[in-house]
């Protein structure tokens, strides 16, 4: 994904038309497609990927491997997003996390990217990899590991030393993905090779060799599949691949301001990009805003899923389905944590927003609707007004082109921003002639920042539905009925219409409060006219028609029993429908029993829909007592247990502390420090000292960093001044001798700034410019300290920086403090300098519950200048900056936290006031509570302390 950029390079690049074509793709081709001989399961033509020849609906979530250290825990999140009705994940894998000192690459571990990939397998997720070799990704250097930083030549382009440097974990990731594609048993259907390779650095231009070279390495590594390209915006960059497709963030990153949507903001400019830059391969969006990240300082998560909330979904999306989008990634389906120094946090304890909910409904529907994926968007540029007369809307008209039948009606409000409501009527040609929707009488309705897709001449099952403008959630064929779900908001009119092959039925309300007017139309159909509100069931001959508002409809889950085979979990045949209960992830069945599994997080009622042959079921392996409806579905409540657990109170707890600042102590020896001795760098960027006093010339690329220096006084010094770069919201404080000279104490968009002045690094830049060095912008000025992370450590080098007590490895289990003093970090310290805290509590929680678990500090506004790492069990889980913000709540996962033993908590205190600092307070918190099926958590390896040889 890419930041801030992306609007003025719209503007800029976009305008100036499509690029273009590469050499080597030619129009006329045949149908469907295959990657040049090496394999025809995955195949494509210009209306959607197939999959063995079925096609297929492809709606992914990105999910990254990296931000999530426990891998027991993928499982638990992928079977989340197959519950959505999703099909997919897409995943960037991080080479500087997997080669983080040049040659020496690893896969050990949370490194390990088996787990991840058998956790999707088990799932029944495809996924789509991308690898890089560049992320962007907001994370650090966007992917390049440090070590890039001080390596010569342009990065992003064919330079032979920048060539050479990704060969190694290009091979090694290539591998690993070649081995998971489907053509080999695995999830793996697609592979995007580089990101966002859209902007150069002037004099640059697209380098082509470059692209040629990573398809090259990709194919000799064994990936056979289709490789993809993901534009930054569909600008025609890199279209010498199978399968092209571009970014879209179209409601950006305000968070402060998350009811303010641009009047234009939902973008219609994509389908005509398509046509021509890729017509012969589907319209694929392969990031399409699923959230934003939030900045030091910004507006906190929770506005930020308000900005992005289930009426940007309702909006956006069906938008992307009004352009025949059959590839669509939400880009993030799954934050996940801040673990270590990999960038901004998502707050992201695993739980379930509304969104989830509104997404469902979506990916169901778009999983029930075939005709969709030969669709062709017919009036793009002529939406205004159509079909209704209403100026203030907006309808795209989608056509199967190819069945010929169906048709897709999506309207949305003419102006985005717009909160007020719209009453229309739809004019359509249907099978038996033009419609006006609604026939009985009454007008449809729309909210403001709200899109409905009405549909005509929809098949479910058996059936043909006439129109519908209540939409639909899903179909299935149970028995010899089609059971049919349509769901609007609460209160609205709505019309659904089938249209039946000879004698109409009569339609009888079966179960609900609901009423239904009917009318009958020409070739014998019949027209059902109802509020949305609650739950209704009516019955029409064979048909089943649950008519929901949009709270009911939230509720529902549709799930398939797994098949035979290696691609079991994949089956998207027999559903078996329940309503009710916070998540089901799955069903299996054997001889008339359905077997859910699920959670809870209160008592439920659950309705299931299921074919008749199944007369028992059991929830996590206890038996449902089920009750029947009248209408042939089965009924059972289920009583959720929920244990009360006894969280430590962490202020009463006994803590250590020590001083870690020695370093501006006299009789401190930095005699094994690296000595910044280089007079010249192969940095681009220049340096006004005598020697190179960037951080990454001399190995350094994370966490605090310290510099020291000596010098003889003559006598004349007056002051001190320094120009120091450390990333966004970096901090830097100076002492001369054990005099505290001062500190820049961080402000949330400042990255570089001189003055008085340890330095904390935030991170490197991404390198959004190709052969541009961005990600080597120097951090720091002098020296300092701690030697290189070897690969070979447990939690890796972005989870550690250079402070004292971090080099003695302080902040991991087993670590005898029994030397220091007592004290803890919300008693903190009265003087500038930086304290390290140790303390250790029992956790004893019961296994099936999904408990997750916060640290969670409190704003202190007295000595506001301080900043704090939170670490547990020796992993970082929390970069605290008091006086810039926005995160507090610090979510640390089970496999992190031992939830069956013992934990050890260690906090660093940087005070950059003259005042010191203190930690207003510390706690730990539950943020959730439910009853899980979860898989069991193994805990990620929590390797204790072993003195370290060498450090100083
Ligand atoms: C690659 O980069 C190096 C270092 O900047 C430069 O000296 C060399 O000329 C470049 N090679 C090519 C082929 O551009
Ligand atoms: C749909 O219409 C197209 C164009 O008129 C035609 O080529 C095609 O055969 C039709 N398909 C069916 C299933 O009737
Ligand atoms: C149906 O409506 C369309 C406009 O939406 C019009 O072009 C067409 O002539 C109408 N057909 C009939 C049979 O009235
Ligand atoms: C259970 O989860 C649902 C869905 O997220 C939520 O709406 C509801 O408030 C939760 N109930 C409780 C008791 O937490
Ligand atoms: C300071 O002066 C002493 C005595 O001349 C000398 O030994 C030492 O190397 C000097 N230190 C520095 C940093 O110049």
């Amino acid at each position: 994904m890419l930041i801030s950029v992306v609007s003025t390079l719209f503007a800029c690049v976009f305008a100036t038309g499509a690029r273009a074509r590469a050499p080597g793709r030619s129009r006329g081709l045949q149908f469907p497609r295959e990657t040049d001989g090496f394999q025809n399961i995955v195949t494509w033509d210009e209306y959607s990927l197939m999959i063995n020849g079925s096609r297929l609906n492809v709606f992914s979530g990105e999910v990254h491997p990296y931000r999530m250290p426990v891998q027991a825990l993928h499982l638990d999140v992928f079977q989340k997003v197959k519950s959505l009705g999703f099909n997919a994940i897409s995943a960037y894998f991080f080479w500087g996390i997997h080669e983080p000192k040049r040659g020496e690459i690893s896969f050990e571990g949370f490194r390990d990217v088996q787990p991840f990939f058998d956790a999707a397998m088990e799932a029944g997720l495809y996924v789509i990899a991308r690898p890089g070799p560049y992320i962007n990704a907001e994370t650090a250097g966007g992917g390049f590991p440090g070590w890039g930083t001080y390596t010569p030549g342009l990065w992003r382009t064919s330079n032979t030393t920048y060539v050479e440097a990704y060969q190694g974990y290009m091979k090694a990731i290539g591998e690993r993905i070649a081995a998971n594609q489907v053509t080999n048993g695995g999830p793996v259907i697609l592979v995007q090779t580089e990101n966002e390779y859209t902007g150069f650095q002037a004099p640059f231009t697209e380098d082509f060799t470059y692209e040629s070279e990573l398809k090259a390495i990709f194919r000799s590594s064994g990936v056979t599949v289709p490789l993809t390209v993901n534009d930054a915006f569909p600008g025609g960059h890199y279209l010498d691949v199978d399968i092209y497709g571009y970014d879209s963030y179209p409601n950006g990153f305000d968070c402060a301001h998350p009811n303010d949507w641009l009047p234009d903001a939902v973008p219609e400019s994509f389908w005509d990009s398509h046509e021509q830059l890729s017509p012969q391969a589907p319209n694929a969006v392969f990031e399409f805003q699923g959230g934003a990240l939030d900045p030091w300082g910004g507006a906190g998560y929770e506005d930020c899923a308000t900005l992005l909330g289930p009426e940007f979904e309702r909006v956006f999306y069906k938008n992307e389905f009004a352009m025949s989008t059959t590839m669509l990634n939400l880009y993030m389906v799954f934050g996940g944590t801040n673990w270590g120094g990999i960038g901004a946090a998502i707050a992201e304890d695993r739980t379930l927003r509304e969104k989830y909910y509104e997404l469902k409904l979506q990916a169901n529907f778009r999983a029930v609707s075939p005709a969709f994926l030969t669709s062709r968007p017919m009036n793009m540029l002529a939406t205004q007004g159509s079909f209704t007369g209403n100026q203030a809307l907006k309808t795209t008209q989608v056509l199967d082109v190819v069945g010929n039948k169906t048709g897709f009606y999506v309207v949305r409000q003419t102006d985005a921003s717009t909160n007020d409501v719209q009453a229309y009527t739809l004019t359509l040609p249907t099978s038996i002639g033009n419609l006006t929707i609604p026939t009985i009488g009454g007008t449809l309705a729309l909210n403001g920042k709200d899109s409905k897709i009405h549909v005509v001449d929809y098949v479910a099952g058996s059936t043909n539905m006439l129109y519908s403008s209540g939409e639909i959630l899903t179909w299935a064929s149970m028995d010899s009925r089609d059971v049919i779900f349509v769901y609007g908001s609460n209160g609205e009119l709505h019309e659904t219409a089938f249209k039946f092959p000879s004698s109409v039925p009569t339609a009888t309300v079966v179960s609900g409060t609901g009423t239904i007017k009917t009318r009958s139309l020409a070739g014998n159909s019949l027209v059902l006219q109802y509020t949305t509100s609650g739950q209704t069931v009516v019955q029409i001959g064979n048909i089943l028609l649950y008519i929901l508002d949009r709270e009911n409809a939230y509720q529902f889950w549709i799930l398939h029993p797994p098949t035979s085979g290696s691609f079991a979990q994949f089956s998207t045949e027999n559903p078996i429908i329940v309503k009710g209960g916070y998540l089901l992830r799955s069903v299996s069945t054997t001889a008339g029993t359905l077997a859910f599994k699920g959670d809870l997080n209160s008592t439920s009622a659950f309705e299931i829909i299921a074919p008749a042959a199944f007369q028992s079921a059991t929830f996590n392996g206890v038996k449902l007592p089920l009750a029947k409806t009248r209408y042939g579905t089965l009924t059972a409540q289920k009583t959720v247990t929920l244990p009360a657990v006894t969280l430590p109170n962490l202020a009463a707890l006994k803590w250590k502390t020590a001083d870690s600042l020695p370093e501006i102590q006299s009789q401190y020896s930095d005699a094994l420090w690296t000595v910044a001795g280089h007079t010249t760098t192969v940095n681009p960027n220049p340096h006004n000292t005598s020697v190179v006093l960037f951080a990454g010339d001399y190995g350094y690329h994370t966490g605090n960093i310290l510099f020291r220096a000596h010098f003889n006084a003559t006598g004349a010094e007056k002051g001190f001044e320094a120009d120091v770069q450390g990333g966004s919201a970096f901090a830097y404080s100076v002492w001369l001798d054990k005099t505290f000279l001062g500190s820049f104490e961080g402000i949330s968009n400042v990255y570089r700034c001189s003055g008085f002045f340890v330095s904390d690094h935030m991170g490197n830049e991404e390198n959004w410019w190709a052969a541009g060095d961005g990600f080597k912008t120097p951090r720091g000025i002098l020296r300092y300290s701690f030697t290189e992370s070897s690969t070979t450590t447990t939690r890796g080098p972005l989870n550690e920086g250079g402070l004292f007590g971090e080099r003695q490895g302080w902040h991991l289990p087993g670590f005898d403090d029994a030397g220091w003093g007592n004290g803890a970090p919300t008693d903190g310290i009265a003087q500038a300098g930086v304290a390290f805290y140790r303390t250790t509590f029992n956790l004893n929680i019961p296994a099936g519950v999904d408990y997750p678990l916060a640290l969670v500090i409190t704003n202190s506004t007295t000595n506001p200048n301080f900043r704090s790492q939170l670490y547990v069990n020796g992993y970082q889980f929390g970069k605290y900056v008091n006086n810039i913000g926005p995160q507090t709540s610090f979510p640390v996962p089970q496999g992190i936290l031992n939830y069956q033993g013992a934990n050890t908590l260690a906090v660093s205190l940087w005070a950059a006031g003259s005042g010191g600092a203190r930690l207003d307070s510390l706690s730990l918190r539950l943020t959730s509570r439910v009853e899980s099926s979860m898989p069991a958590v193994v805990n990620q390896p929590l390797t204790p302390w072993t003195k370290r040889l060498g450090v100083f």
